[in-house]
């Protein structure tokens, strides 16, 4: 038997619905902060990712599904969404344009993990991108926007933050670190060695405890920002409180894409086991100039899907619409025609099958349904149909033409 491959699901019901309720809340909130909808492709150049998240990162060091196609061309599964939006705002010419331009986006993201709880080989998010707002209240306002989505789905949550500085005070920051490492080389794992010579901050992040411990003493970007950023980051963090979003300052927060500078942020829960990010985002004003369009400030976010479902609380589902049914074969016909008429405005199931009325409300009751309409053989002779209101537990017989 042909079995889907490993760390990718297939989603049905109730996961599903909490699916769609996602999407359909995060979108009604997305447009309400003035965010219109975006489409790109999931095959990408190869390039775009590594100039962009970064060869040094582990999505594009170790996970991504990279394929030549049959004209050669070196391309892969995009394995997140802000390299491809910012490809279709360069492509498009909106850096030249000027203005702000705000788009969301949802879909599949692909990275070749090790699958486990909370994490996936294909996966869903729901992205927000802002280009053309230096001002580090429109990171503010992005932050208060994910932790409205939260909040209306009913899921709790923990805001961490830190800033990443920028390029005038992450190279001189880098320095002492890399003198920091330099001097605890021997008590840390290979893979931080590794990576003080590619991306020295990374080592922030490393999962080994023992590096972690060692980490305690080093330097911290937050002490060592240069006046813009750190003006910026105590607005961001002023801003917040005003608007009653708590937050804890995380400085070994840099997360796993390279294109990131100034703020950067993740929401975790404690409810989903060890893979606890539920959202992640920061500012990046240096990747439209860098993938060749003219320098942009920007910002944005995305929410793995996935990690959040089992967190949604849906509102009770009501009883809606109808249920069509016949006693009789002959009054098929006379109920599909009222089905097709009804659904111009309503949901409609019919049962094929002929039952008596019993068994038609059973049915009625298994779909939800908030009518259990049914024409028996004194109906089909009057032109007439049975209902039952399903919630006022009230019956009549109306004409056929009336429903
Ligand atoms: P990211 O932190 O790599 O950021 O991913 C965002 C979210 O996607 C994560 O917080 C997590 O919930 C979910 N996620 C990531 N990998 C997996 C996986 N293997 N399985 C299930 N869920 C996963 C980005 O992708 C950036 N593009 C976010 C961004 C947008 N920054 C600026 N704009």
């Amino acid at each position: 038997m042909i079995q889907s491959l490993r760390g990718m699901n297939d989603i049905f019901a109730p996961d599903s619905e909490r699916f769609e309720y996602f999407i359909e809340t995060a979108t009604t909130i997305a447009k309400r902060y003035g965010f219109s909808y975006f489409e790109s492709p999931l095959l990408e150049e190869t390039a775009l990712f590594k100039r962009s998240v970064g060869e040094s990162s582990d999505i594009v060091g170790k996970e991504m599904y990279q394929f030549l196609d049959k004209g050669d061309n070196d391309i892969c599964l995009r394995p997140e969404g802000t390299a491809g939006v910012v490809r279709a705002f360069i492509q498009k010419k909106l850096d030249k344009q000027g203005g702000i331009h705000r788009f969301f986006y949802h879909g599949p993201m692909f990275r070749y993990e090790r699958p486990q709880k909370g994490r996936l080989r294909e996966f869903h998010q729901f992205g927000i991108e802002s280009f053309g707002v230096a001002s580090v209240v429109e990171d503010a306002t992005l932050i208060m926007m994910l932790a409205d989505i939260l909040d209306t789905l009913g899921i709790s949550y923990k805001l961490k933050l830190n800033s990443l500085g920028c390029q005038e005070c992450m190279p001189p920051y880098r320095s002492k670190l890399v003198s920091f490492l330099e001097a605890v080389e021997e008590e840390i794992c290979e893979d931080c060695v590794r990576r003080k010579g590619t991306n020295p901050i990374r080592v922030l992040d490393c999962k080994n405890g023992s590096c972690q411990e060692r980490y305690i003493e080093a330097p911290k970007l937050i002490d060592n920002l240069c006046s813009c950023c750190d003006v910026d980051f105590s607005v961001l963090q002023k801003m917040l409180s005003e608007n009653g979003i708590d937050f804890e300052i995380d400085t070994h927060l840099v997360r796993g894409l390279d294109y990131y500078s100034k703020t950067a942020f993740e929401f975790v829960s404690d409810e989903i086991g060890a893979q606890s990010a539920i959202a992640g985002g920061g500012r990046y004003d240096r990747l439209v100039e860098f993938l060749d369009g003219k320098e942009t400030p920007a910002v944005g976010f995305a929410i793995g899907i996935e990690r959040l479902l089992e967190l949604i609380k849906m509102p009770e589902v009501e009883r809606s619409g109808y249920y069509m049914g016949t006693m009789d074969d002959e009054g098929l016909p006379i109920i599909m025609k009222a089905a097709q008429a009804k659904r111009k405005s309503d949901k409609v199931i019919v049962e094929y099958k002929s039952k008596n009325l019993k068994n038609h409300l059973k049915g009625a009751d298994k779909v939800n349904a908030r009518y259990c309409a049914v024409i028996g053989e004194n109906e089909r002779n009057e032109g007439t149909i049975w209902i039952k209101d399903l919630v006022s537990k009230t019956e009549e017989t109306l004409p056929l033409d009336a429903i």
